[in-house]
């Protein structure tokens, strides 16, 4: 497999995710309210896979790498381009977690922006990921030899296995805290 085998499969599970928010927005058009715990489900999946997982391996390894690269101009571009979405989907992360937090507590104007950053959520991750897997991960491959690309794989697995340790470290660390 080369390295960008293990990004493209987990955009299918983001696509996957993408999906059942879908979902979640057209019940809240006909019901009227969301299950809280749902959007906690959601705000962990886009935190530590899409975000700390995915992204994580994307800017930590592979943008890392092509730094040191001679990148064209047009590929320079869209590499500050796609860390500015990361940037961005983090962001709004951080605001459906207030969102549901206001909602949980009987702030009812709360379900508007729950469904109004579900939606930015449902518009922004199809085109970036189109972004990555047709034009910029087949451009960013034309930097790497064969074995630097067999060590960024391997470097993914890595990074991947140190994952659960994080998560679950954080976890316990959360409920220290309260
Ligand atoms: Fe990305
Ligand atoms: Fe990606």
């Amino acid at each position: 497999m080369q390295a960008r085998g293990p990004l493209m499969i987990e955009h299918r599970l983001i696509e996957r995710m993408m999906s059942l928010i879908k979902h979640a927005l057209a019940q809240i058009e006909s019901i009227h309210k969301i299950d809280p715990v749902f959007v906690d489900t959601m705000v962990d999946f886009i935190h530590m896979y899409a975000d700390r997982t995915h992204h994580g391996k994307e800017e930590e390894i592979l943008f890392r790498d092509l730094k040191n690269r001679p990148l064209s101009t047009e590929d320079q571009r869209v590499m500050k381009e796609l860390i500015e979405e990361h940037a961005f989907c983090r962001q709004t992360n951080k605001e459906l977690v207030e969102a549901n937090t206001r909602y949980r507590t009987g702030d009812e104007s709360a379900l508007a922006d729950i469904a109004s950053k579900l939606h930015t959520f449902v518009e922004f991750y199809p085109k970036h990921i189109q972004k990555e897997d047709m034009v910029f991960f087949t451009a960013s491959r034309t930097y790497f030899s064969d074995e630097e690309d067999k060590a960024m794989l391997a470097e993914f697995w890595e990074f991947d296995r140190k994952m659960i340790h994080e998560k679950y470290k954080s976890v316990v660390e959360g409920l220290q805290k309260q």
